[in-house]
């Protein structure tokens, strides 16, 4: 359609394009031609298989004609609407959300354009709601690059912003079983009481806060990018409890844990709380087109029944973005995807720790659906990591290197490798990337001591 040489794709980004996340001179972009399923082809003919699902976000796999027709066939009738306009396409996408929510009990649908805005709104919705300002957030989190989701965001990606991010965020910790600070003797220690010392941490301090001046608890239902951390049984529960019993809203992020990230639609299904108000982004659409949505009890969106919500964007609801995202939940529900990936799990898990017996560089694998890490160390006993606190190493950039080299795509951050692949992955394919994991271990495994 538009006409540029293979070989001129990679100089000419490289001249011309600004790359978030990266010094520009560092810089070393794979020129991608296409993609299919679960692999991609670089320039040069040569096949990856995506075990990222790119930016952990196409969940139903490359190149689906069912979803592509669809935004087409949206594009012909009608390409865009302003935003207070109704359309067809955003009467059915929000009646299909608000169905497939937690217990059907988020009724009220607000589009975005992807994560970080769908976070800053939801925050916006509990202000407004509680009459109150301050939102608790995790340490171990990313919630967008936008300043107030940065401001939400508790690892250190947030730091290199401050100051002048949105004020009224107070962090709290993980429930991090691999590294617990408070259980760094009792490796031991029974699920409940785990679950119930970081609860107790965290009702600490929503009273050292101020119950009444906090509006809203903001996590992610699994920790993504900060760990794939699974929470023990109760800790969402209590979080419930904990918002129900002070007056704060819980929004659980489900921006990159939902649509059937781990074996259910979304990740809080698991452990039935239904959230106040969820965001979601990536799977929504599996990046067919940019989208995001915050879904909300019908009492909050009720608040702004008579005032006015100060807020709005001018591609909210986008046509052949909704378009896109029913496309896709049809897509996952007609291929029963959600259940390939509960399917998929135990395989994934199987192979997870197959991998950790055979691999001395490797501390602890974690997964639940098709949302698994690999986190590596030097030493198994200090669980020293492979990297140091916020950075990469000689080690870990061989590992990644040897991945690509092999055709095997995926994300590292700091001493992890995350494996988050397309739904529809079969089994095959998983063992075919772990062969390759299997070969990139094996540079990890010198640096042990
Ligand atoms: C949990 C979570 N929340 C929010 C975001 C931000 O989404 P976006 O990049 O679409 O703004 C991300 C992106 O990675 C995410 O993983």
């Amino acid at each position: 359609m538009f006409d540029l040489p293979d070989d001129e794709i990679l100089p000419q980004s490289k001249q011309h394009a600004f790359w978030t996340w990266s010094a520009q001179a560092k810089v070393n972009p794979i020129p991608i031609k296409s993609a299919r399923g679960v692999y991609f082809w670089d320039t040069s003919g040569k096949r990856y298989l995506d075990f990222n699902s790119m930016m952990m976000c196409v969940n139903i796999g490359h190149g689906n004609e069912r979803v592509i027709e669809a935004m087409v066939a949206q594009a012909r009738e009608l390409t865009y609407a302003a935003p207070g306009m109704a359309t067809k396409i955003r009467a059915i996408a929000s009646k299909l959300l608000a169905e497939i929510s937690p217990g059907g009990r988020l009724t009220k649908i607000l589009f975005t354009l992807g994560g970080a805005d769908a976070n800053e709104n939801a925050v916006k919705l509990a202000r407004g709601y509680t009459g109150r300002f301050k939102i608790l957030t995790r340490y171990r989190s990313y919630h967008g690059a936008t300043a107030g989701a940065m401001a939400l965001t508790g690892d250190p990606r947030r730091v290199a912003w401050e100051p002048g991010l949105m004020p009224g965020v107070v962090h709290f910790l993980d429930p991090y079983r691999y590294r617990s600070t408070f259980h760094r003797t009792m490796p031991d220690i029974p699920e409940a009481e785990f679950c119930q010392d970081y609860l107790n941490h965290l009702e600490e301090i929503i009273r050292f806060e101020g119950a009444e001046t906090i509006a809203a608890i903001l996590i992610e239902s699994v920790t993504g990018t900060n760990g794939i951390i699974v929470p023990p049984d109760g800790y969402l529960q209590g979080i419930r409890k904990l918002c129900d019993q002070y007056g704060i809203v819980m929004i659980a992020d489900e921006v990159m844990s939902g649509f059937g990230r781990t074996g259910k639609w979304f990740a809080v299904d698991h452990w039935g709380v239904i959230p106040d108000i969820m965001t979601m982004a990536k799977g929504l659409t599996s990046a067919y087109a940019p989208l995001g949505a915050v879904a909300m009890k019908p009492e909050i969106a009720a608040v702004f029944n008579e005032r006015v919500f100060e807020s709005g964007l001018t591609y909210t609801a986008h046509p052949i973005s909704l378009a896109a995202a029913v496309a896709n939940i049809n897509v996952m529900r007609e291929d029963k995807l959600v259940e390939h990936a509960a399917e998929m799990a135990p395989v994934l898990n199987r192979l997870l720790k197959d991998l950790g017996e055979a691999h001395t560089s490797v501390g602890e694998i974690r997964s639940i659906g098709l949302f698994g890490i690999i986190e590596l160390v030097k030493d198994r006993e200090t669980k020293e990591p492979l990297t140091p606190w916020n950075e990469s190493s000689p080690e870990m950039i061989a590992f990644r290197k040897t991945c690509l080299e092999n055709g095997l795509y995926l994300y590292t951050h700091w001493h992890t490798a995350l494996i988050i692949p397309p739904l529809l992955i079969t089994e095959t394919q998983l063992k075919e990337g772990f062969t390759v994991l299997d070969k990139a271990l094996q540079v990890t495994d010198k640096a042990v001591k």
